[in-house]
């Protein structure tokens, strides 16, 4: 068994130097190269309890220092019909900010702008020690043809309304929500660089976008001398574990910090479904409710339910719980910089959190990796 003290990307288990003395980049340079920067398993690596949200990493090749769980505002909002109202998205924010927390991530469209409104209003007066992401491409209005899509003029419109809505000047980390498949890829990364030549965008980052096109479009701007891509996101857990294919290892060698969406699955792997919301899940409620969309998203399915019993096993024999297990596996992960947490509930963010205490065997690492072997 091996002791990690550090993961590719992490500045330092414990209190980060603003500016890392020569040792500290030695020595981060020595862990990368023991737990193995390309190829490595997950399994090979064991974290030492006591993570917390100041224990910062760097973001991909970037020198931005984030913490170890982001904080996802998708549920910030009722808009949707399954979320949090205004009080309780508070209560999550203060809670995670006063820990500590400074990666939050959003997007244009959740909850169809008000996770923005909610982020950027929480956000006053402390913004500036905040790593804010957040996404465009999502559609405006219907009746207009320019209003989603991946190129320029829906790239400016959206980040111009994304700035007002969090009330800020900059936005730390743009991603690009979903290639629209479209051949705008020069002009749209042209135009990502123009943002953050503008000052209005610090770092850049991708979703939604097959590898071969991610792998294309940072080659082309390392060639052009653009501002690079720092960040993917993509949903990955030990429900979807697709990512590993091409995605995680085309970001480690791109210099792409990998941001995992959905670590619960949509809430399957806290092991509070059972059988018998197979059958309810099937009928007409996707996507008004959580659960008819982890049915709809495949999360909700027996092999789902078979994953989430495993993490339920693991988790009694740790008397812990399932959420924690899910989300340690994919803290201690060597291709993955943040998870990012989708709590509902001030509750379900406490119980989140405690992943950073929990450390797993290479035993349980394996037994919850072969529950779904990829
Ligand atoms: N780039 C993308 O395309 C993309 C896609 C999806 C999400 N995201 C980002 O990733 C974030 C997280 O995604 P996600 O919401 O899908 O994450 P998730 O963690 O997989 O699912 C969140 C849901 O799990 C349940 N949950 C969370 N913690 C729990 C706990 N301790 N106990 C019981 N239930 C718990 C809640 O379900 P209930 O509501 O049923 O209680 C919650 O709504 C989002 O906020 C967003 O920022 C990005």
């Amino acid at each position: 068994m091996s002791t990690r003290v550090g993961q590719p990307g992490e500045v330092s288990p414990q209190v980060p130097p603003r500016t890392p003395s020569p040792d500290a980049l030695a020595a981060a340079r020595t862990a990368e190269e023991r737990s193995g920067s390309r190829g490595a398993v997950a399994s090979e690596v064991v974290r030492a309890p006591g993570l917390s949200l100041v224990s910062h990493r760097l973001l991909g090749r970037s020198g931005l220092r984030v913490s170890p769980l982001a904080l996802g505002t998708m549920t910030f909002g009722l808009d949707w019909g399954w979320g949090a109202e205004r009080k309780e998205a508070r209560r999550m924010f203060d809670a995670y900010v006063d820990r500590g927390g400074n990666f939050l991530d959003s997007a244009s469209t959740y909850t169809n702008g008000t996770a923005e409104r909610l982020l950027g209003e929480f956000a006053a007066g402390r913004r500036d020690r905040l790593v804010i992401a957040t996404k465009y491409a999502g559609s405006a209005g219907a009746d207009d043809p320019n209003a989603a899509g991946s190129d320029r003029k829906s790239m400016l419109h959206s980040v111009e309304r994304s700035l007002r809505r969090l009330q800020t000047d900059y936005i730390d980390l743009l991603y690009l929500h979903a290639w629209d498949g479209s051949a705008a890829h020069e002009e749209f990364r042209r135009a990502m660089d123009d943002l953050v030549g503008a000052g209005k965008v610090l770092y850049l980052g991708v979703a939604g976008t097959p590898a071969w096109q991610v792998s294309r479009m940072q080659a082309i701007a390392d060639l052009r001398g653009w501002a690079p891509l720092v960040a993917l996101q993509v949903p990955y857990s030990l429900l979807h574990r697709a990512a590993e294919r091409e995605l995680t290892p085309m970001a480690r060698e791109m210099g792409l910090g990998v941001v995992a969406c959905s670590p619960l699955g949509g809430g399957v792997l806290t092991g509070k479904y059972r059988r018998a919301d197979l059958a309810a899940a099937g009928e007409a409620e996707a996507p008004a409710t959580r659960k008819g969309l982890a049915a709809a998203s495949g999360a909700l399915s027996e092999r789902g339910l078979a994953i989430a019993e495993v993490a339920a096993e693991v988790a009694r024999e740790l008397e812990t719980t399932a959420a924690r297990v899910a989300l340690a596996w994919l803290l201690d992960h060597p291709a993955v910089t943040a998870p990012v947490l989708g709590a509902r509930t001030l509750a379900q963010l406490e119980d989140d959190l405690g992943a950073l205490e929990l450390a797993l065997s290479p035993g349980q690492r394996a037994r919850l990796e072969h529950a779904d072997a990829i």
